[in-house]
């Protein structure tokens, strides 16, 4: 399946459209099912990924796609980067463009991503910044779909801390036609442009303080840790303003009988979501940690490489 290039960089899971995100989760699917003996798009080419902020999943589902795709990951943490001693993002940008294929990229500012994407002269894909993580919506979705079958018309429920995730899960709900209601504490909701940018893309999304007005008959219950990477010093505060945030077997319950619970992992058990529900039938998430794996591989055929998975 070939599918035409639209754009050279994914940095908000915005810069896709409906039909690319159904056909990249088509791609994932393909992945995943032949998985050991599909094509190897990235055969010659190496990818260099950034990474800012520790990681589990990203660093290693990314690494393992590109292999499995004939490519060469290299790692690089940006503090051992000449970035570290201040060379500036553009000219680090220049230079990897010489050598690489692709730029992976974990920051801390958005700004950072978007930086690297306007002077390198190969894609960028954001591997997760302090406004959005695309790769890991593409994780979601794929796992919403082969749950559901079909996207558009389910309802998604995001609990705890309007970060990050939360605003990719956003922007993706609207694009593709599902409803999503979002509850956090005070100071914590989605931040008001991101709500724009969903109301301009067709959405409604729904912004309520309360767990349970957010879960009621829902089809997917999303969340995620009440502290993200960035925001360590604000820890004791936020531990005591998001207690209610959890997703427990009686919220679980709130939702519709067939309900998944999502969670982009690290889980911080006992706080953000229960042990009973992480390891009972309605999680998804080890599926959805899975899913990285193809959807990067998805991402990464696409924008470096040829997109066919045979
Ligand atoms: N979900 C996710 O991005 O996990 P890591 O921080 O382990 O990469
Ligand atoms: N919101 C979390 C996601 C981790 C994958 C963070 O940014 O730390």
């Amino acid at each position: 399946m070939m599918m035409t290039k639209t754009i050279k960089d994914l940095i908000s899971i915005s810069d896709l459209s409906k039909e690319e995100i159904l056909r990249l989760l088509e791609s994932a699917e393909a992945f995943r099912a032949r998985r050991g003996g599909h094509g190897q798009p990235l055969q010659g080419k190496s990818l260099a990924m950034i990474f800012e902020k520790p990681s589990t999943r990203t660093r290693v589902s990314l690494e393992v796609a590109a292999a499995e795709l004939g490519g060469h990951p290299i790692y690089l943490s940006a503090g051992e980067l000449q970035l570290g001693r201040g060379e500036t993002i553009a000219d680090t940008a220049r230079v990897l463009s010489r050598y690489v294929h692709g730029i992976t990229a974990r920051v801390y500012s958005h700004n950072t991503v978007l930086q690297l994407a306007r002077h390198a002269s190969v894609p960028v894909v954001n591997a997760l910044s302090d406004w959005e993580h695309p790769l890991q919506i593409l994780a979601d979705l794929q796992t919403i779909k082969q749950r559901f079958g079909e996207l558009e018309g389910l309802s998604l429920a995001w609990i705890g801390d309007g970060n990050n995730v939360c605003n990719s899960l956003i922007l993706a709900a609207a694009i593709l036609g599902m409803q999503i209601s979002v509850a956090s504490p005070e100071g914590y909701q989605p931040n008001e442009k991101i709500l724009a940018q969903s109301r301009k893309l067709g959405g409604r999304p729904l912004i309520v303080v309360e767990p349970e007005e957010a879960a009621n008959d829902v089809d997917v219950l999303v969340t995620d840790t009440w502290v993200s990477m960035g925001d360590e010093a604000e820890e004791a505060e936020r531990l005591r303003v998001f207690g209610k945030y959890q997703v427990n077997a009686a919220l679980m319950h709130q939702a519709a009988p067939q309900a998944i619970a999502l969670h982009c992992l690290p889980a911080h058990r006992g706080q953000e979501i229960t042990d009973e529900v992480m390891d009972g039938p309605q999680s998804a998430v080890f599926d959805e940690a899975e899913n990285r794996m193809h959807t990067s591989k998805a991402v990464m055929a696409w924008l470096m490489g040829e997109s066919s998975p045979d």
